[in-house]
């Protein structure tokens, strides 16, 4: 039996480990190096989710670039409201500059797709998606996501700056409930 942790009563077990994950970002980060060549972007850390993605990303990409971080909010206690709330907006100005967001999972799309909304009204020079994990859901709001790590199935993930009701970000693994329908 693979490696099994429990969250707030649920069981997880292991879905992707360590070597799996920084394999797959070293893949990532080749792409993205030879797309930013001879450019100077602004990565952009949708928090809190892909704080750790971000954070192993950076350390492989190898031009150079400032880091911003910013928060949106879908969820009131533990639904979805369908809404999108800024919570933490940018520090800097993003009118022509390139920027890169940074996202842990896309799920529905919601998130990004109000984010990118948003974004675009600052008029970017280019604004491009890496997003660690990709559930085939997120096609509801057609999101072109440029970077994908891994295409998950559509099953609740916690682990590597994830989190089931805030518990498990810190984990260095992806974990995947167990005997979800
Ligand atoms: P979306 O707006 O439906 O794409 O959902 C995006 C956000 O929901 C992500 O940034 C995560 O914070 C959260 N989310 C979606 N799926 C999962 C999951 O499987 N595990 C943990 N968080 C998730
Ligand atoms: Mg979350």
């Amino acid at each position: 039996m693979g490696k099994e942790i429990s969250l707030h009563n649920q069981t997880f077990s292991l879905y992707l480990d360590e070597q799996k994950i920084r394999e797959r970002i070293i893949e990532l980060a080749r792409n993205i190096n030879e797309d930013y060549q001879g450019k100077s972007p602004i990565i952009l850390c949708i928090l809190n989710g892909s704080f750790i993605f971000t954070a192993d990303l950076v350390r492989h990409l190898d031009f150079p670039l400032t880091i911003e971080f910013v928060r949106y909010s879908s969820y009131e206690g533990t639904s979805t409201t369908g809404r999108i709330t800024k919570i933490m907006g940018l520090k800097s100005d993003i009118e022509g500059k390139d920027v890169l967001i940074v996202e842990d999972i896309i799920d529905t799309g919601l998130t990004l797709s109000n984010a990118i909304k948003d974004l675009l009204k600052s008029n970017p020079a280019s604004l491009k998606v890496a997003s660690l994990l990709l559930k085939p859901s997120a096609l509801i709001h057609d999101i072109h996501c440029n970077y994908i790590g891994f295409r998950i199935p559509d099953k609740f993930v916690i682990g590597y700056g994830l989190d089931y009701d805030e518990l498990g970000r810190d984990l260095p693994e992806i974990y995947q409930l167990k005997d979800q329908a």
